[in-house]
Order: C-alpha cells, then structure tokens, then sequence
C-alpha cells in the first residue's frame, strides 16, 4: 500500500472565486494547494472586457494573503456585444486563457450570457484564429427540455453545430456531468477537452433528493444517475490527456443556500485533492492522478506543468463543515466517506 504520493503542483482548470469578503475569504484555501486556476467571470456584474479582467485579476491578487503564491488565470465572459478585438487584446497581452461561454439563464449570474449563437460568430473565428480556448457551460436554457437532459441536448442542439462551423476553435466541455459528455470528448480532436469536477465523481441525484432535499449538493449541472457518474470517474482515471480537473468550487453562504429558491454551487477548494486521492485509490488508478490534477490541463491550455513537487501522505485528514466569511458561513461539501489522504 502506497504511504504517500508524490505529485506536481496541481492546477484548477475551473474555479469561482468571487469578489470582496467571500474572495478574501475562500482565495486562500485554493492557493494553499493549486498554483494556478481559471477564475470564473461570473461576477455581478461578469468580467466581460479585457479591462475587467485586468481589474479582477488585481483584486484577487491584493486579496491573497502574504507569503502566499498563486497565479489566477483570467477568462472573459462571451455576450452578444464581446469585441473580438478586445479579447485579441486581451489574449496577446498574456492576461487572458480563455472565453466563457454562459447560455442566458443557464446557472448562476449568467442572465447576461448567449442567447442566439449566430452573434458571437466573429468572437469564435477569432478564437480560432489566435488559439484562444472557449469554455462552456454546456447546458440548454429551453424550459421544454428536462434538466437532466440539458447537456445532452446542448451538445446536439449548441456545441457540435459550433465546432463543426469553426473547425479550428479549442474549446473545453466545462464540468461534464453525463456519459454523452464523455463519449463526445472522446469521439473529438485535439482541439476537444472537458474538466470533470470532484464532486461530481462522488455524487448522484440520489445524494441530492433521496431521504430529504440537500441543498449543498445541488449545483448546476445537477448530478445525474449513477451510470452518469462511473462513467466521469473511468474518464478521469482512464489517462486521457483530454480531462482534467475543474473543481467548479463554488462558495455560497448557507444563508443562499438554504432558501427556497437556493442558490447552485459546491464549495470544495479545501478537501478537493483529499478527495480526489481517495476516489482515484478507489479505483486503483493512484497512478492516473498527477496527469488529471497537474498534466493534461497545462497541456491543452499550451501552458508549462507546475515543476514544484507537493506530497501526499497517507495521514486522515481534518476539515471543519463549514468557514466563517464576513458574510457568513460556506459550507464544505461532504463526500460522505472516510478520507485518508492529506497534502
Ligand atoms: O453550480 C454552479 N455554481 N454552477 C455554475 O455553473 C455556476 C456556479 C456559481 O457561480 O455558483
Ligand atoms: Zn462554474
């Protein structure tokens, strides 16, 4: 039985980080173990110009605690107005990785997202032009189509006539959660990745719904059935290059949470790799781990590996069940298992 485990830094390919107290708050725990991320930019309002993102990025860095080192990787948030020139820009500047797609309505601040994909044509040839990844939040938005079947349909319906129109547009399946996901990821091109989040290799609805509603497990894209969920963990142990970790961390304080109309989202920065080790032993794929958490990404945003080395022993770990913020406490999400591993 491996005792400990040797690993490079990892990196996270999809993060919210927020803004003000939550971000001082919540900032730490993920620069504790990743050096890098992609931050989300689904602020109120989003991070839409290269402006914007010049200006997150320099509160997140004024928000990272002394002696701490982290490098956030910004991302813009695509609309039917984004300047394909801006986000040129931004990119040739170095401040920006990626563009983000957020159907209008799809999920949490996104109501300022794409509605009719016809008008972000410039932005996406200009993307594939200069290289520049787009990141999706593959889910449909028609109220006619059941929500565990948006990311279905959103592959049919949005992204496959998206790249089929921009054959030269890399673009990242964002927190797949079904095996159609999977099974399109591994059908594509080098121009084709996904992250899979922690969480979602740990739950199914049942977790959400079954013996009481949960709302810390509710988060968009909603897990599905369990078939859904052994198929991201065999993609995640499986040593294709083309998935990688996104945690999709995504703090809201209980009192957002525990509402009737509750806010998605899964807080999993800090026993994000405490888990991963877990379900990587789990499914005796130990050695799969550091390409997920610290290889493939790096590689398909064209980025270099982490060199620092961080260990993992084989010593229970504690977390608390929640952190206090100034705007209330965020709890952690609960994989409901004993851990072993800790960094
Ligand atoms: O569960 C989610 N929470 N999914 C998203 O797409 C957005 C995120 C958030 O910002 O809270
Ligand atoms: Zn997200």
């Amino acid at each position: 039985m491996n005792q400990s485990l040797t690993i490079r830094r990892p990196d996270d390919w999809h993060l919210h980080l927020r803004d003000g107290e939550l971000l001082r708050a919540v900032l730490p725990h993920t620069a504790a173990h990743f050096a890098r991320a992609i931050i989300m930019p689904n602020l109120v309002p989003p991070v839409v110009t290269g402006a914007d993102a010049a200006a997150y990025r320099d509160r997140i860095m004024a928000a990272l605690p002394e002696g701490m080192v982290f490098e956030p990787l910004m991302t813009l948030y695509l609309t039917e107005e984004t300047d394909p020139e801006d986000v040129a820009a931004a990119q040739a500047s170095g401040l920006v990785k990626a563009v983000k797609l957020y159907p209008a309505g799809a999920t949490t601040n996104s109501a300022s997202g794409v509605t009719d994909f016809d008008r972000v044509t410039g932005v996406l040839e200009k993307m594939a032009d200069i290289g520049l990844p787009l990141c999706t939040h593959g889910e449909v938005t028609d109220p006619s189509v059941d929500i565990f079947d948006r990311e279905a349909v959103f592959i049919d319906r949005v992204l496959d006539p998206i790249r089929k129109r921009h054959p030269g547009l890399r673009v990242v399946m964002e927190h797949i959660t079904t095996s159609d996901a999977v099974d399109y990821v591994r059908e594509g091109n080098e121009n084709l990745a996904a992250t899979i989040t922690t969480h979602h290799l740990v739950i199914n609805r049942n977790h959400i719904l079954a013996g009481g509603i949960r709302p810390h497990y509710y988060c968009l894209p909603v897990a599905k059935r369990e078939r859904h969920r052994l198929a991201l963990r065999a993609a995640a142990t499986s040593g294709n290059a083309r998935f990688f970790l996104g945690t999709d961390s995504a703090p809201h304080t209980d009192a957002n949470k525990l509402l009737p109309c509750g806010c998605a989202g899964c807080f999993t920065a800090p026993n994000t790799l405490s888990i991963l080790a877990e379900v990587f032993e789990q499914e005796g794929a130990l050695d799969q781990l550091e390409g997920f958490t610290s290889i493939n990404g790096p590689h398909f945003y064209r980025l270099p590996v982490n060199e620092e080395r961080v260990a993992l022993t084989r010593t229970p770990p504690s977390f608390p069940d929640h952190i206090e913020t100034e705007e209330g406490p965020v709890t952690l999400f609960d994989p409901q298992m004993p851990l072993n591993w800790s960094l």
